[in-house]
């Protein structure tokens, strides 16, 4: 782990040759010329691939880009972004840079919570089944802790426990796991395996599926920013304050948009995704979790909503993002993917929830950038010309 200190204010580093920034790269993160050559091919050679899944032929490489100026709770952070799509990490980058004017971003994230849920079926009396589990709430968070001593190890384990009534005689008990820095598939399928014929036998029911659910509502990230409006407007403004305070205003209004329509919803959290998915690809993390939590939690209460909201507030604009974001640093991938650990590094994160409230500060500085460009330019001016260079015109 790299103890360097990081600067993320690199004006000029885009138009630097890609040696160039390879090598600076390599100066502030401390890499070796090895630890660079393997970043440069794709993080992962053929047979490390063939560690981790099945049927290996090959592997499938992405452009690997840094998001620059981002500024995530007093502290300096270049972004490693695995990302197919051109705009992305310059947009991100030039938010992050408004952002830092007001401070950058703040974020903090729930304790490592995720969800194991046992589905009882044929559940004649399910008051008496509910109370009959309840009465052991201490046996079942003992038991479930046994079943995974490397993680009560590390200071994880059982926290709670949730008894839910669904139709059809079906109750479902949800053991909420401390998963500290890892994801923690693995270990809360086995909690939940290993609790559920207990808890059929309490229940005088039977076993029905036993998995983790990716709605990790206890394991949310919120992040916030506070731009003041003058950073929102181009450096060739002639009323920096005039045009920063009708940006603001129209990106307040392209927020309410989406926080009453879920057509333009599912776009703006796209367009959040945008920022996360990048960092959750580099750093070996599983995205389709992240993805299927992050769409459930926008339509939690019934109704699908944005993940991030902006409000005008006094000479600022201030926008809010809250979403799951169940990321690991430790297990998994990351044992067997090169590429994933040196991204790690390169961000300088030692924990998972440190990881998360990066991830959410990307998404958010992320949708800043789409909301930025719809309320004025439009996107196709900017994006389009980033367009244009990668396919040569
Ligand atoms: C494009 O990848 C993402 C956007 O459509 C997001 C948005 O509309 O907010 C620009």
């Amino acid at each position: 782990m790299s103890e360097k200190r990081i600067e993320s204010r690199l004006p000029g580093f885009y138009r630097a040759p890609l040696e160039a920034r390879q090598a600076e790269l390599a100066r502030q993160a401390g890499l070796t010329e090895e630890e660079l050559v393997l970043l440069a091919s794709g993080g992962i050679g053929a047979a490390a691939a063939d560690r981790i899944i099945e049927n290996v032929v090959g592997v499938y490489a992405l452009p690997l880009g840094l998001g620059l100026n981002f500024l995530i709770n007093g502290q300096d952070r270049l972004i490693p972004m695995a990302v197919e799509e051109p705009s992305v990490v310059a947009a991100a980058s030039n938010a992050a840079r408004m952002a830092r004017e007001g401070g950058g971003f703040s974020a903090e994230a729930d304790e490592s919570v995720m969800i194991a849920q046992i589905e009882l079926r044929e559940v004649a009396l399910a008051a008496a089944a509910t109370a009959a589990i309840g009465a052991a709430r201490a046996e079942i968070m003992h038991l479930a802790d046994t079943s995974v001593p490397q993680l009560t190890q590390f200071g994880g384990g059982c926290r709670d426990l949730e008894v839910r009534c669904l139709p059809d005689r079906r109750l479902v008990v949800h053991l909420h796991i401390d998963c500290r820095d890892a994801m923690g598939a693995n270990m809360v399928n086995t909690v939940a395996e290993a609790l559920a014929p207990r808890l059929a036998e309490l229940a005088h029911g039977q076993v029905g599926l036993r998995i983790l659910s990716n709605l990790a509502d206890r394991r949310v990230v919120r992040a916030s920013t506070r731009v003041p409006v003058t950073a929102l407007a181009g450096d060739k403004a002639a009323d920096r304050e005039q045009e920063g305070a009708t940006l603001a205003r129209a990106i307040e209004a392209a927020s309410r948009f989406a926080e009453e329509d879920p057509y333009r919803a599912a776009t703006h959290n796209k367009g959040i995704m945008n920022g996360v998915d990048p960092v959750v690809i580099a750093t070996g993390n599983d995205w389709r979790g992240i993805e299927a939590g992050a769409h459930a939690y926008a339509a939690r209460d019934g109704h699908y909503r944005p993940l991030a909201t902006w409000r005008v507030e006094g000479d600022a604009l201030v926008g809010r993002l809250a979403m799951p974001v169940a990321v690991a640093t430790v297990g998994g991938t990351l044992t067997l993917h090169p590429g994933a650990r040196l991204a790690l590094r390169i961000l300088g994160v030692k924990t998972a929830r440190e990881l998360a409230c990066i991830i959410g500060s990307v998404g958010l500085g992320q949708n800043l950038a789409a909301l930025r460009a719809l309320a004025g330019e439009g996107i196709q001016r900017g994006h389009m010309a980033l367009h244009r260079r990668a396919v040569g015109e």
